[in-house]
Parts: structure tokens; C-alpha cells; sequence
């Protein structure tokens, strides 16, 4: 695969920049790409961007913005010119907000020079599909496990995909078993973002099955709480644009072997 290297972003889920430093300096020259989420961005704000940005790499700034179409719009717009290179809003905010969002997105690209993706997430990867029936459906919070509700969240994350094809945005965030049907339906140009990357994904497809049908008792948080996941290659072949790949790298004892590693895996496939 040509040029996989800046298809991989690492996610610095950090609450402040000093570890955020030493994995840039530790990484420096090795890796291309770096989401900035949450935790980082409340703690730290634009000076987290700049730093990455200081290093010669992109930003993914993962914010998951959800308002008015109009606040949506100034968010983005912001975010592009803070130096974001990937920005995401919720799909579920509605046609009129991802337009915006998108329109936000070409005007950031243009003033920039360079172009920014704009991006939905579908339906979060924790919700299982009780959780979205009871959210999406009037479910009258009916007890966990008692409800038939299978293939509801993956059918719901397709018709949001649908909706954030339709309004123009660049592509989604989705699990790498959905990656393939989401390009084969809206078509290659369409980006796949995927996280729950694991270097070992297949042995524990056990649990993932267990844990996708809800059934936690009995497992430690296998796979670091991530549901549905697949390997760096898996994700690739399934049609990826991009893989998130978080704790495999920082909770590494050494990252730059761990980023190695993922090099590896993708190039012997
Ligand atoms: O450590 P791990 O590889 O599980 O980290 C995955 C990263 O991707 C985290 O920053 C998490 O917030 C993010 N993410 C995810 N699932 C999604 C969307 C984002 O795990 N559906």
C-alpha cells in the first residue's frame, strides 16, 4: 500500500501537553497524522494543535460538534483555521447542520490552501442496539437486554451515512466491519475514518461478539472497552481511508516500536 504512512493517525488522549511532547518527540519523523480529541482540547485548546503543527503534522480534531446549523458552521470554520486537517460533526444533527458544516469546510479549505475533510460520525461505537433503541426509538428505557433490537444500530449508522453523503460532507467515522458496505453503497471517493484498532483484533473476536450483544459479565474491558475492532491491515483491505490507532501506540512501553509494529502488519499484507 502506497503512502499508508499518513493514513494513520494516533489519538493523543491526553489531559495535558507534556506527554502529548514526549510522544511527538519520540515518534518525530515516523509519524504523519494526530487526533486531537476531548479531553486534550478542553485541557489544552489551540496550543495543543499548534504543537502538533509545530512537528510537521496533521490534525484531526475531534470535537464531534451537534448544534444549530449556524453555530456548526462558525465551529468549523474556527477549527479550519485553527490548523485542523479532519474535523467531525454528528450526523444525527440533521441534513441542514451538515450542510452547513460542509459549507463551513470549503470556505476553511479555500482560505487555507489546502483542503480540510469534513466528517460525521454515524452512530457511536459504544451503543449497542438496545442503547439505540431506547435513544432513537421511545423505547420507554426499557431494562437492557430485554428489548429484540438486533442490526438497529448498524442499520441506523448506514441511513446516517446516507444523510451525511447527501449534504456533501467528505466521508464518515465508522468500524471497520461497516467500512466496506459504506463504500461499496456511496462509493470509493466516500472516506472511512476507523478506530478500534488492535493488533491482535481476530483472537478476541469471542468477546467482541459477547460484547456486542451486551453480555459484559465475566469480561475484564477486553480490547480497552472497543467493540467492534480489526487489525491495522484488516482495516486497510476493508476499504479504510484512515485508521485511529490510540492505546496500541501510547500505552506502549516503547511507541515508536509499537508504531513500528503497525508499519509491519500493513506493509506485509
Ligand atoms: O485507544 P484506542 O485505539 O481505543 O483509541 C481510539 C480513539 O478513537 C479514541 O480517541 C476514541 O475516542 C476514538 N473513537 C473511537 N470510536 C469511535 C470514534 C472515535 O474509539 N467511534
Amino acid at each position: 500500500m502506497k503512502n499508508f504512512k499518513e493514513k494513520i493517525i494516533i489519538a493523543l488522549d491526553y489531559g495535558d501537553l507534556k506527554p502529548v511532547k514526549e510522544l511527538l518527540e519520540k515518534l518525530k519523523g515516523g509519524a504523519y497524522f494526530y487526533k486531537i480529541g476531548f479531553e486534550l482540547f478542553t485541557s489544552c485548546g489551540a496550543k495543543s494543535v499548534d504543537l502538533v503543527k509545530d512537528y510537521g503534522c496533521k490534525v484531526f480534531l475531534d470535537l464531534k460538534y451537534h448544534d444549530i446549523p449556524n453555530t456548526v458552521y462558525k465551529a468549523v470554520k474556527s477549527a479550519g483555521k485553527l490548523g485542523a486537517d479532519i474535523i467531525n460533526v454528528h450526523a444525527s444533527g440533521g441534513l441542514d447542520m451538515m450542510k452547513a458544516a460542509k459549507t463551513a469546510g470549503e470556505e476553511a479549505s479555500d482560505a487555507a490552501g489546502r483542503h480540510i475533510d469534513v466528517i460525521a460520525v454515524t452512530v457511536l461505537t459504544s451503543l449497542s442496539d438496545i442503547d439505540v433503541k431506547q435513544v432513537f426509538y421511545n423505547n420507554n428505557m426499557e431494562e437492557k437486554g430485554q428489548g429484540e433490537a438486533d442490526g438497529i444500530a448498524s442499520g441506523l449508522a448506514l441511513h446516517l451515512a446516507k444523510l451525511a453523503k447527501i449534504s456533501g460532507l467528505d466521508g464518515v467515522v465508522c468500524s471497520g466491519h461497516e467500512s466496506l458496505k459504506i463504500k461499496n453503497i456511496f462509493g470509493q471517493d466516500f472516506k472511512t475514518v476507523t478506530p478500534g484498532i488492535r493488533m491482535k483484533a481476530k483472537a478476541k473476536n469471542a468477546d467482541v461478539h459477547a460484547l456486542s450483544h451486551g453480555e459484559t459479565e465475566g469480561l475484564k474491558e477486553p480490547n480497552g472497552g472497543q467493540k467492534r475492532i480489526m487489525t491495522p491491515s484488516e482495516a486497510f483491505k476493508a476499504g479504510a481511508d484512515y485508521i485511529v490507532v490510540g492505546r496500541e501506540i501510547t500505552g506502549a512501553e516503547n511507541p515508536a516500536d509499537a508504531l513500528a509494529n503497525v508499519y509491519a502488519d500493513v506493509e506485509k499484507s
